[in-house]
């Protein structure tokens, strides 16, 4: 067993693990975030996103014990019902999910990418959209909803940035 610290959405935690036990499996085993959700468990769907030290990465491919001195962020402290964040909004608005099992992924995989053309002060292209999130897999939503959710949630961030 080892002995590991890390900061999970601002909060420090402290564990002893196995050093074979995924990062996906603490955090919603031991930690009770919920929001990292389990598809594939090798690589393949990208449900399991979450944040290391503000970048996208598959929880289901990382070993907790790598983790070790880092900042992690799930679903759950990127946002929530009292303060959610801008693509939460658009997912909703614009039927981006439907029965919601990739979506924390998808959140996680493309926050990133929309504050990335909000500071560039511009509207991506669909090519690029939909590049921005071809590591996540959904079932059921035929990814229109999702793609029209970035755009709004940008669109929306673009628009705060002019007032
Ligand atoms: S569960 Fe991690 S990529 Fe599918
Ligand atoms: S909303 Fe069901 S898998 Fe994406």
């Amino acid at each position: 067993m080892t002995n590991i610290t890390l900061e999970v959405n601002g909060t420090t935690k402290v564990l002893e693990v196995e050093p074979r036990r995924l990062l996906a499996d603490v955090l919603r085993h031991e930690f009770g975030f919920s929001g990292v959700h389990i598809g594939c468990a090798h690589g393949a769907c990208g449900c399991c996103t979450v944040h290391i030290d503000g970048v996208p990465r598959l929880s289901c491919l990382t070993f907790a014990v790598q983790c070790e001195g880092k900042a992690i962020q799930t679903v759950e402290g990127l946002g929530g019902p009292n303060a959610e964040h801008a693509l939460q909004q658009a997912f909703k608005s614009e039927h981006g999910l439907q029965c919601g099992y990739c979506t924390p992924g998808f959140i996680m995989t493309l926050a990133p990418f929309v504050g990335e053309m909000a500071a560039q002060k511009r509207m991506p292209d669909e090519d690029e959209i939909r590049e921005a999130m071809s590591g996540n897999v959904c079932r059921c939503t035929g990814y229109h909803g999702i793609v029209a959710a970035v755009r709004k949630a940008i669109g929306d961030q673009l628009a705060e940035g002019g007032k």
